[in-house]
């Protein structure tokens, strides 16, 4: 009650040094921070393996593939297109600021993006390679085994380290300073009135409750569809394939709604194109409310001040291969 008391004091005589104070302690959406790097070489490392395509059987497809950061960091397709241009089973979700996020996938069954680095390489229907393979093909290159023995202290490379570095990378793949933080920071001016009247309704009718912490998102696992079905093809049930209990059947990861307006389509089947649609969905089906247009559009425009400052990447040059490393085989089964 108290505290309350306090905003609304704070904010009816406008106090904008208190208002910024207290943005920060009381709305659920926290700003992200810049990235702080304590080992830049192994940053440098994982970068090269996140663009590594020899990491796949095809020697084509790299992580960057499916999670291009020219473009938010997703591939702005419903679902992926792996090996031999397999057909995925799910929207690919953007790494920007994954780090962030409670667990990893739309079911969580990564605990951290170390784990998660492991999965795509030898997934058959995204990098088709195996982790034997992967550590054969990065072995045979002197320049990747110095590397390796720079920051690990030991020329032998493992999975382990390759997805370390990976993460370590990922982690540094954060979106600060977007218009919504600066203005959670104390600067008025940084949203115009609309887009603050549409983060006005994102509190008051609830979505709040479910995209909140730094992503606006990632902090928890809900249901899609709760007070009417989704209705969708995919087969994908979310959680429930972690834990087997029924209760989390179409449990899904709450999404990161940071850079939104870059990471279309939506949804785990990536289904909607439109952020006005995603947001109308939303409001029916998780909320049982019906927006009329005005306020769609002002939700929209609070989404779209989400969109913070894009990691700069400088292309790294990767080392050749060698007489001994692998071919890769982009045709043909796997
Ligand atoms: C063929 C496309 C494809 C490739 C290649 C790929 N990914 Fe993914 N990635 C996906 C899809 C699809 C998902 C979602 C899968 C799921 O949730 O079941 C995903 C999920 C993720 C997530 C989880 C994000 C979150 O918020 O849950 C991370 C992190 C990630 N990938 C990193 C990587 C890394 C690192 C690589 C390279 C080693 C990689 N991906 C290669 C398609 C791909
Ligand atoms: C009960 C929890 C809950 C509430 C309330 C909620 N959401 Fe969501 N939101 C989710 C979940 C879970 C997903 C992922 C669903 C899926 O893909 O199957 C999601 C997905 C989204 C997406 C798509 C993101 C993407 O990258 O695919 C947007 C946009 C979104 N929500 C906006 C909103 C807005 C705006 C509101 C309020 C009108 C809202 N949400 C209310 C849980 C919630």
């Amino acid at each position: 009650m108290k505290k309350l008391l306090c905003i609304a004091v704070a904010a009816g005589i406008g106090l904008s040094a208190h208002a910024f104070a207290d943005r920060l302690q009381t709305e659920l959406i926290k700003p992200i921070e810049p990235a702080v790097i304590t080992d830049p070489e192994k940053v440098e490392l994982g970068k090269k393996l996140w663009f590594e395509p020899r990491l796949s059987m095809s020697g084509f497809i790299s992580c960057n593939s499916c999670h291009n950061l020219s473009t938010g960091g997703s591939d702005n397709l419903p679902t992926s297109i792996g090996h031999n241009w397999a057909e995925g089973p799910i929207n690919s979700p953007t790494v920007l600021n994954s780090s962030l996020n409670v667990a990893q996938f739309w079911d969580g069954r990564a605990a951290n993006l170390q784990e998660q680095a492991g999965g795509p390489i030898a997934n058959p229907l995204e990098m088709a390679s195996s982790h034997v393979l992967a550590v054969d093909v990065i072995n045979s290159i002197p320049q990747y085994r110095e590397e390796f023995a720079k920051v690990y202290g030991t020329s032998e490379v493992t999975i382990e380290n390759i997805t370390d570095a990976i993460a370590v990378f990922e982690e540094t793949l954060v979106t600060p300073n977007s218009r919504f933080d600066l203005w959670l920071k104390g600067d008025d001016d940084a949203i115009t009135e609309q887009e603050l009247a549409g983060y006005n309704t994102f509190k008051s009718i609830g979505c709040v409750a479910c995209h909140n912490g730094p992503n606006a998102g990632g902090t928890s696992f809900q249901r899609m569809g709760v007070v009417e079905p989704y209705q969708t093809t995919n087969p994908a049930e979310g959680r429930v394939a972690v834990t087997g209990k029924d209760a989390d059947r179409f449990n899904f990861k709450v999404p990161t709604l940071r850079n939104v307006e870059l990471t279309y389509p939506y949804f785990h089947d990536g289904a909607y194109w439109k952020l006005e649609d995603a947001v109308d969905v939303m409001a029916r089906l998780q909320l049982g409310r019906e927006l009329n247009e005005e306020e769609i559009d002002n939700v929209v425009a609070f989404l779209k001040t989400l969109t913070g400052e894009q990691p700069e990447i400088t292309l790294p040059i990767l080392p050749p291969s060698t007489n001994d490393t692998p071919r890769p085989q982009p045709f043909g089964a796997n």
